[in-house]
């Protein structure tokens, strides 16, 4: 168990897995984190698909390649989870056009967080991967045509323990004003 400021500087970018499968209680246990989390209007709208073993080295194949960040590190990891909005809801249709606010983007990224965080305490590893071909995701996993891929995390075992990244300080980020 970690106090939550352990916990949070605890949690870095794995991109280095142990081959070990993830038991399914672990996964669903970072869901159930997640499903907790806020959302605009409560709209509750992402889903979580987990993908492993043959589907997920298609999806890596099709979706991961690119020149500007390869991500071809993601493969060696055994889960991919996938982060996608069901644009249906209201709200997050009309939310860009009208306030020029991307909330599912929001709700994606507090939901994902809070699975990583869980995942942190269960002693798993885990990456944001944000640089990947939606078209593809959505075509390999089938997917809704009305479902948008917001995200994407590696979850796994870790094999590397990285070492610490700067931060910029309170001062530079926090501004005080009355
Ligand atoms: C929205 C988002 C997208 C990201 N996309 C990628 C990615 O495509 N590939 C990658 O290797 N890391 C990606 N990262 C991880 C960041 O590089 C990482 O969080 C940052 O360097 C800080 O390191 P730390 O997570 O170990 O603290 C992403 C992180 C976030 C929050």
């Amino acid at each position: 168990m970690y106090d939550f400021i352990s916990l949070v500087r605890k949690r870095r970018s794995i991109r280095r897995y142990m081959t070990d499968p993830v038991p399914a209680e672990m996964i669903k246990a970072c869901i159930e984190a997640a499903r907790f989390a806020p959302t605009a209007c409560n709209t509750q709208a992402w889903r979580f698909i987990i993908v492993e073993g043959e589907l997920k080295e298609r999806l890596a194949d099709k979706s991961l390649g690119g020149i500007v960040v390869p991500n071809r590190w993601a493969s060696n990891a055994p889960v991919f989870v996938v982060i996608a909005t069901d644009l249906d809801f209201i709200t997050h249709r009309l939310g860009g056009s009208i306030k020029g606010i991307g909330y599912h983007m929001i709700d994606a990224g507090i939901a994902g967080e809070h699975f990583i965080l869980q995942a942190t305490e269960l002693g798993l590893g885990t990456c944001w991967i944000g640089w990947f071909n939606k078209k593809a995701v959505s075509k390999v996993l089938e997917l809704p045509a009305n479902w948008e891929v917001t995200a994407m995390i590696t979850v796994g075992f870790p094999g590397e323990a990285p070492p610490d990244k700067r931060r910029k300080s309170l001062d530079e980020i926090s501004i005080f004003k009355r």
